[in-house]
Formats: C-alpha cells, structure tokens, sequence
C-alpha cells in the first residue's frame, strides 16, 4: 500500500467514527488565551549532504581544487515552518494535519520551546510538555529510570516522581516490565510509557504527536480520558495525528499545515472535509 494509499485509508475511516456527537461548541473567544504563535518560521541547516554538481561554484577545475573539502558535505537550509500563526486557549484542544513533512512536528516543537524559531514568537502561558513518538526515552534504561528522568524534566523533584511512580506504572500498564530495559519493551508499551510519563505532571500544553497511534484500543481509551482531565483542568491539548477518526473524536478545532504554511483553522469536521478534499484530488491526479 502506498502512504497516499494508507493516508485516505486513514481518512476513510472518519466516516465510520466511534463518536458521532459531533465537534463541541467552541466559544474560545471568550476564553482566555493559552499559546499564541506569531508568525513563527523554522528552518534546519542540515550538514553533510551531498553537494551537488550544479550548486557547487566555479568550474570543473575549482572543484578538483576544492575536492580536499568535499567531504566536509554542502549546508542546506530546510524551511520547514513559514510564517504560522494562531492563538489557542485554555480549554481547547486542536488537531493538527497535514502530509508528511509539512511541517507537523517541526511545529509541535518549536511551540514546546524545543528548537528555536528562525523568526516569530511563540507565547504559552504556563508550562508545555511534548509527547512525541521521538521524545527522549533511553532504551538502555529501564523504565524506572525514565519515568525519574522524564519527571525531573517536567520539573517535578525526585520525591514527587517517587511519589508518583505507581500511578505512572499502572497508567501506562506496563507491570512488571518496569524494571527491565526499555530495550524489551514492544513499541506499544514504549508509546504507552511515554505518554503517561509525559502526562505524570499536569502540563498548561500537552502536544501529543501521532503517539496515540501505536497504542491499543484499551490504552487509546485511557488517553483520551487523560486529555479530557487535562482540558478539564482549564488546559490546552495539540494532537498531531494522520488518523481523521482521532482528531474528530479528540479535537474541536483543527490546523491543517501543508509544505510549513498554515492552509486552514477552523472547527475540524470543516478542516478534515477540506483536507481530505484535497488528498483525493491529489490521488486522483498521479
Ligand atoms: N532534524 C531535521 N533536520 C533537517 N530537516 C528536518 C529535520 N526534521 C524535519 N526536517 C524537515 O522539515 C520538514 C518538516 O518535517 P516534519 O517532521 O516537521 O514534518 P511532519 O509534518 O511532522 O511529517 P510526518 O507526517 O512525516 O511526521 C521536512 O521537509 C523535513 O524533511
Ligand atoms: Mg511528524
């Protein structure tokens, strides 16, 4: 199957939602807001690849010349976010979509404060905490040891880690499998590690991404209750993931990012019918 094939597969799988009760009202003017992007631009430098024959300057002699240098590799820039702007508030929880490499995650993380912006501003009110598929976990280590790192991380002592330690067990439900290496774990149990670490202090901004994905059924059911507490706790939740069905069930509102540039914001059933518009025009098209 072809990822355009697996992502209308996705898409196709919003009709048959578990939930049919529809997006909630959303009356977030009136709420206070809890992150505001500004026109945020993130660009990579990415080293090492190959140059070109084309870009490199100068003649076929100029690069015999230079071909002590070669292998220092050519600096390409990635512009991955442009210009991106919206403002979120306490009590939302917005879904972000788009292909792969439009720039989901690149944003995630420039919002949790993770990579610099190249230009814009990023304001959250509170403390914001990223739950991706990549968050730092070490396979060496076993489990217990990060949960006590990725707690510290949070902010929280070593105390309200230990004291915290049995709840974040049973809600990842990982058993015994704590004291063993994370290297044993199946990736499923890492994901369901990683999120209850993530969620072990209630952050302002929870930015989960497509971590929801790897869970089961029972797990995807407990998250979902974890990111009702959290909004109920006046919190904010980003969810980036390419399952419709999960951002209609999870999401009221939605952002949908195409090559770095915000396409749409809106209430998600609009976004995900326009999103996906668009993928059957473009599968329809090759
Ligand atoms: N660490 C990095 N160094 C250089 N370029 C990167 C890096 N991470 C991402 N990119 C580039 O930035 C762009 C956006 O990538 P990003 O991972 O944010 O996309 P995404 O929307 O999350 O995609 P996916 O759906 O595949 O997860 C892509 O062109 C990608 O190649
Ligand atoms: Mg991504």
């Amino acid at each position: 199957m072809t990822e355009e094939n697996a992502a209308i597969d996705d898409l196709d799988d919003a009709e048959d939602g578990i939930d049919d009760t529809g997006p909630r009202p959303v009356a977030a003017d009136e709420r206070r807001p809890s992150l505001i992007a500004d026109d945020v631009h993130v660009k990579y430098r990415v080293f090492g690849g190959k140059r070109r024959a084309h870009t490199e300057p100068g003649g076929r002699l100029r690069r015999a010349f230079n071909r002590s240098q070669r292998h220092v590799g050519a600096v390409t820039e990635v512009h991955a976010v442009k210009g991106v702007s919206f403002v979120a508030h306490h009590g939302e929880s917005i879904g972000i979509v788009g292909r792969n490499g439009a720039g989901k995650s690149t944003l995630l993380r420039a919002l949790a404060g993770l990579i610099p912006t190249a230009s814009g501003k990023v304001y959250v009110d509170g403390t914001s905490s990223l739950l991706g598929v990549n968050a730092a976990l070490m396979s060496s280590l076993t489990g217990e040891r990060n949960i006590m790192i990725g707690g510290l991380a949070l902010g929280l002592t070593p105390q309200q880690v230990r004291d915290r330690m049995d709840s974040v067990v049973e809600f990842a439900g990982i058993g015994d499998f704590v004291d063993l290496p994370m290297s044993a774990y199946s990736s499923g149990m890492s994901a369901r590690l990683r999120f209850a670490i993530s969620t072990a202090a209630v952050p302002d901004v929870l930015m989960i991404d497509e971590a929801l994905a790897t869970g089961d059924a029972e797990f995807r059911a407990r998250s979902q209750k974890k990111i009702e507490e959290i909004r109920g706790q006046a919190g904010t939740v980003f969810l980036v993931s390419h399952s419709a069905a999960t951002i209609q069930r999870m999401c009221d509102r939605t952002l949908w990012l195409d090559e770095g540039r915000l396409v749409m914001d809106g209430p998600s059933d609009e976004v995900i019918s326009a999103y996906k518009a668009a993928v059957r025009k473009r599968s329809g098209r090759r």
